[in-house]
């Protein structure tokens, strides 16, 4: 009888790993089953624990409470502005790990531009994005579903292009042809912008306002273009499953669609879309360095009917050699005291994110790194 029940287990097995290379082997992504026509989620993008949530709790989701909004207005110019800006995302790291940040500087045509031009990615012609649908993660730009296709246990019902555009640009012609101009644009003021937050996050931690980016904490970014279409069954399956990001920090770019929840105090909370906003949330890295002061936020995207909702997660974060593997990062000493000894050993970005990417996307890395 055991042998019997190991026979079916196996076989499940098989079959999701045969349906999960079927599926990758149309280099169409999820789009592509919508495109078809499919009226029910196929059984490799059945969440399991999801399923039973739902079963437990329809209205899943708190948009009661919300996540901090920071306005930063005038801190370049006005001292106590800065003062109060920074005392905000000193508050909303520790206590939140993400906080949505207005006035930032970046104006709304570019962010509707960026999300348009992403938009347009996914929705060209399939015979072209399939050229660069790849796993090759040595590679600058790439296009697939679920990075950790095979790995995870449930599929996601998501699509991404990837670039990784600093501390080198790719050659313009490596970059998709419909989104080019918006992507060197929009990464090029999300850089600026990512400066100014080390800036406000080495303040917050009582370092030199430079303390981060010295580091080089800000010298690396990796852009995913995320495309969630249209799903029929929403309660079954999961656009991006629970996890951590392993960068310092991200900084997304949402549409008004919505369906971004954060897991705040045991309970999911929607991040509710504003427009023109930015939602900014720590990463692992960050949380490494600052000793768990501040934290690394488990987050999801929830699957809907209504879409294609589309999102830009930029990571500050180095992705390539040899950047990734040049620098050691521990907890900060200016940090530390008796009071507080280092609770993590030091690492390079590359084999943190190596770890993580080992496990698949809902993991805990940074238990890995614990002293
Ligand atoms: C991510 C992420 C959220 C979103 O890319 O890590 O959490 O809204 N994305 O797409
Ligand atoms: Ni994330």
């Amino acid at each position: 009888m055991v042998e019997t029940s190991l026979e079916r287990i196996q076989e499940s097995s098989y079959d999701r790993k045969s349906e999960l290379r079927a599926f990758d082997d149309t280099k169409a992504g999820v789009k592509g089953l919508v495109d078809c026509g499919m009226a029910k989620v196929p059984r490799i993008f059945i969440h399991e624990e999801y399923k039973l949530e739902r079963n437990r709790n329809q209205d899943a989701g708190n948009s009661n409470i919300g996540i901090p909004i920071i306005d930063l207005t005038g801190i370049n110019e006005d001292t106590s502005l800065r003062r109060e800006a920074v005392k905000e995302v000193g508050e909303a790291c520790e206590k939140w790990g993400f906080f949505q940040a207005v006035n930032h500087g970046i104006a709304a045509t570019t962010l509707e531009d960026m999300i348009e031009g992403i938009r347009r990615f996914h929705e060209q012609d399939s015979e072209v994005k399939r050229e660069i649908y790849s796993r090759d993660y040595t590679k600058e730009v790439n296009y697939n579903s679920n990075f950790d296709l095979y790995r995870a246990e449930a599929t996601n019902w998501r699509d991404s292009l990837t670039c990784v555009m600093a501390p080198r640009q790719p050659h313009p012609e490596e970059l998709p042809t419909v989104c080019r101009d918006i992507l060197i644009e929009y990464s090029k003021k999300v850089m600026k912008f990512g400066d100014t937050l080390f800036e406000l996050l080495s303040e917050a931690l009582g370092l030199s306002r430079s303390h981060l980016k010295d580091i080089g904490c800000g010298e690396g970014l990796f852009v995913l273009g995320h495309y969630y279409p249209p799903c029929p069954e929403p309660d079954l399956t999961l656009g991006t499953s629970s996890h951590t990001d392993s960068s310092f920090f991200t900084v997304l770019l949402q549409d008004q669609i919505g369906g971004l929840q954060v897991l705040h105090e045991n309970q999911w909370v929607d991040v509710t879309p504003i427009h023109g906003a930015l939602v900014v949330n720590l990463g692992d890295m960050l949380q490494l360095i600052t000793n768990d002061k501040f934290k690394s936020v488990h987050h999801r995207v929830l699957a809907s009917t209504i879409g294609p909702r589309i999102s830009i997660a930029s990571f500050f974060r180095t992705h390539l050699p040899p950047e990734n593997a040049s620098r050691q990062y521990g907890p900060i000493k200016e940090l530390l005291s008796e009071e507080n000894p280092p609770i993590y050993r030091e690492t390079t970005v590359k084999d943190y994110v190596s770890h993580y990417h080992s496990k698949g996307l809902d993991c805990r890395t940074l238990e890995h790194f614990r002293l």
